[in-house]
Order: C-alpha cells, then structure tokens, then sequence
C-alpha cells in the first residue's frame, strides 16, 4: 500500500488533477477518449455509472453548459455539482430498483458511461470475474435507456470474457472498439470497451 501510494504521487496525471483542481485523475481518461472520439457533444444527457468521487462528471459538465448528468454510485457523492447533476446512491446490483426508477423519470440519454471498478482483492480471476459481471449490468442499460444513435463507454478488467462483452457491444453498435487511453496505467489491466451510434 506504501509503494502504491509513493507511485500514485509520481505519476503524471495525478500530479496534474492536483494542479488544476481536478477531482479524479480519471478525468483525463475521459477527456483523452472524448478528444479522439467526440462522444460528448453539445447538450448532451449522460448517466455516469460508478460516477465517485466525480472526475468523468466535471469533465462533462466542464465541457458544456447545456449538459446534464445523472450519476449513480455505491458510495455516496461527496462533491456538489450545479443542478444539471443528478446523484443517486445505489448498488448496481440492483439493477431493477435502478431500472424502475428511471422508467418512473422518463430517463433517456444520449451517452452512457461506466468507470465502475469493484475493490479488487488480488486474486486477478476474482477480481475479472467481479468487473465483468459489473460491466455487464452497465451494459443492460443502454437497451430501455440509450438513444438510437447513442454511445456507450465501459470499463473491463480484461480477462477471459473480455471478448464476449465486445461482441456484445459490437451486436448493438455500428461501430465497437477497445479503447487503453494513455491516463490508464500501463500495467492496469483495465481496458474500455466503446461503442458509437447504437443501431
Ligand atoms: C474508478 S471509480 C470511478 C471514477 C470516476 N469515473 C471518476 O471519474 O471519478 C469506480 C467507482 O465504481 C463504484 N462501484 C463499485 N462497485 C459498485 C456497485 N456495485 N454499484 C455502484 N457503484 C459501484 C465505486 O464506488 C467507485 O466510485
């Protein structure tokens, strides 16, 4: 945990979150994706699932104005965003609360993204295991909750069902790719599955 925490003060990104008063170095990831693939446009309605501390949200509400954010997040959402955020403190496990709740809303994005990561444990197969089932139930919201036209953006431990959650995404999409943006620790074996104008 020491060294963890020594390398984490090195690193390039983290530094520079601290410098400009960015939440979360992960904020970089989505800007880097973002620069190279224009998923968040103009007045833009996104769910950011796994939303904490809230690095993906200020980018998006940085970006624009116009856009507005619903986030969910097991843990509860420290930072106060303008009232074009929306937060709600769920498990995303239970899927079906979620699900009936947005249906009582009307939700209905343009985007949606997942940074969700489950604590790992370090045994890697339990900890890809854990991601994937997660990943999946981010994916289960683009069928009632996503645009036609509309993007997806998840995060996988890559691991074995990897592949079959890109073929997943591909199945529904025009267009799918993996994404390892240069903010993602080399050594991490997250990768970001995307997905654009879903059919
Ligand atoms: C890597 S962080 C997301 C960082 C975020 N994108 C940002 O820019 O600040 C992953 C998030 O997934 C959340 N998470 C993990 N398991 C979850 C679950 N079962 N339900 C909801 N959120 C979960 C964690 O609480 C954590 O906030």
């Amino acid at each position: 945990m020491k060294q963890w925490y020594k390398n984490r003060k090195k690193d390039h990104f983290y530094q520079l979150a601290k410098k400009n008063d960015v939440i979360s170095r992960a904020y970089y990831k989505l800007e880097e994706i973002d620069k190279k693939y224009q998923i968040i446009k103009n007045s833009s309605h996104v769910l950011d699932i796994g939303c904490c501390p809230g690095g993906w949200t200020q980018y998006i509400l940085n970006k624009n104005r116009n856009q507005s954010v619903v986030g969910v997040d097991i843990l509860p959402m420290e930072k106060e965003f303008s009232k074009n955020f929306t937060f709600y403190n769920f498990d995303l496990n239970e899927y079906d609360k979620i699900s009936s709740l947005f249906m009582s809303k009307d939700y209905y994005f343009d985007v949606i993204i997942s940074d969700i990561a489950p604590n790992t444990s370090g045994n890697q197969f339990l900890d890809q295991s854990n991601s994937y089932n997660l990943s999946l139930l981010s994916y289960q919201f683009i069928k009632n909750f996503l645009k036609q036209g509309g993007s997806f953006l998840v995060k996988n431990f890559q691991g074995e069902d990897t592949e079959a959650l890109f073929k997943e995404v591909k199945s529904q999409f025009k267009k799918a790719s993996y994404v390892k943006p240069i903010a993602s620790d080399k050594k991490s074996k997250e990768i970001y599955i995307l997905g654009l104008e879903k059919k």
